[in-house]
């Protein structure tokens, strides 16, 4: 694909890269930011806003009125955190594999990931090592969960949605509800994605969604905060508006500056209209790649689970054991093809604010994980014909090293 763009008067030709997961921006988006610009409503007050909470309210299945859009999908987790009763000094149950992103919410508050291990299939909370954990390790008192060696109070697990996978929800509901513990989905990469046939807004359990630049849909930057419960929906509207309670500048609390502006609001608005056709597109990418990957004796595509219907936000090949020592060479490789992969995520476990955590025994043996994942390109509105450009050198590159 060659790209010809003038600068000074010369024409330069240069290769245009294939990216991993940028916005595709086909709708009104134009149209809405002009109308922010036009009204003056450029900040966190605006019609956009509440247009965009009422449509994440439709998209995902939950009541309008049931959604506070925020700053960032940080900004809903950390809020999400403290509304379901996270306190300083509390331990939040998460997974070892997840973006930092949710092990720095829980830090913001004063409150201590626990880190739990993964399934090996799709990357998501392993059911089966946090009730091993929970039995090994805690104990009731007063309703509640205390960890026996440090006597923290467990406030909250927080199962994540991994590249758009949702994890074994009814498993790990039901651990929670034996153990008396709130849950909370990290559901950043979630949307468009089902669990059980069901909407992530229907699950019965409160969320966040993040409409960063990389993700499904984008608002820019943004969060959404989703939940039945109407007294944590009126809190973190309220924790994110500076909790201020009259026009005279009275606030109650410390709160914080964490709205959604109406730009982002109308950027997100002008996505959602999108949303059915690029996860559309999203399944056709993830399919075409599963054709073409299918049965490889170096590497394994990852699927749906079994219990979800992803939205496939991110593809990722997972390169078998006894290749991953190749793996760097593979990115060198496709980015000397103007490919733009890198690694992706590093587990919390290994990342350096969060070494000396509380970890399940199984938890520390996934320092491989980072080097065994690999993404591929999987934008809404990536060209066939550069997905097959993908697939043949990814084919390429294993047949000249193992055949
Ligand atoms: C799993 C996960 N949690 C949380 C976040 C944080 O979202 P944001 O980048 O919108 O703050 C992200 C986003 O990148 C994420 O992937």
């Amino acid at each position: 694909m060659k790209l010809t763009i003038g600068i000074e008067k010369k024409l330069i030709v240069m290769n245009e890269w294939i990216e991993i997961s940028t916005p595709s921006l086909r709708g009104n988006e134009i149209k809405y930011l002009t109308e922010c610009i036009t009204s003056n409503f450029v900040s966190t007050v605006g019609p956009f806003i509440n247009r965009f909470e009422e449509e994440v309210s439709i998209k995902i299945g939950i009541d309008k009125n049931k959604t506070v859009a925020t700053s960032s999908g940080t900004a809903a987790l950390q809020l999400g955190l403290i509304s379901v009763g996270v306190k300083p000094n509390d331990l939040v149950v998460i997974p070892s594999y997840t973006f930092i992103a949710t092990a720095n919410a829980i830090s913001y508050i004063g409150a201590k990931p626990w880190i739990m291990d993964i399934e090996s299939k799709y990357l998501t909370l392993n059911p089966l090592d946090l009730e091993k954990e929970l039995e090994k390790h805690t104990y009731a008192k007063d309703n509640q969960r205390f960890h026996k060696s440090t006597h923290q109070r467990i406030a909250c697990i927080v199962p994540v949605f991994v590249f758009g996978h949702s994890p074994d929800l009814n498993s790990i509901s039901n651990i929670c509800k034996q153990y008396s513990i709130p849950i909370l989905i990290d559901s950043a990469c979630g949307i468009g994605s089902k669990h059980d046939n069901k909407n992530i807004g229907q699950l019965g359990i409160p969320g966040i969604i993040s409409f960063n630049g990389n993700k499904t849909i984008t608002s820019g930057s943004g969060g959404i905060f989703f939940s039945h419960n109407d007294s944590e929906i009126k809190f973190v509207r309220h924790l994110a508006s500076t909790a201020k309670i009259s026009n005279k500048y009275d606030h109650d609390m410390v709160g914080f500056n964490y709205r959604m502006s109406n730009i982002q609001a109308a950027l997100g608005l002008a996505q959602l209209e999108q949303l059915e056709n690029i996860l559309k597109e999203k399944k056709e990418i993830h399919n075409l790649y599963r054709t073409k990957f299918y049965n490889s004796n170096f590497f394994s595509l990852i699927n749906s689970p079994e219990w979800s219907q992803s939205s496939f936000w991110i593809n990722f090949l997972m390169i078998k054991d006894e290749y991953i020592d190749k793996s760097s060479d593979l990115i060198k490789f496709l980015n000397d093809n103007h490919i733009r992969i890198n690694y992706f995520w590093k587990p919390i476990p290994f990342q350096d604010p969060y070494l000396n955590l509380i970890k399940s025994e199984s938890a520390k043996k996934n320092i491989h994980i980072q080097q065994k994942l690999i993404p591929l390109p999987s934008t809404a509105t990536l060209k066939k014909i550069d997905q097959i450009k993908v697939i043949n050198l990814i084919n390429k590159f294993f047949k000249n090293n193992y055949s």
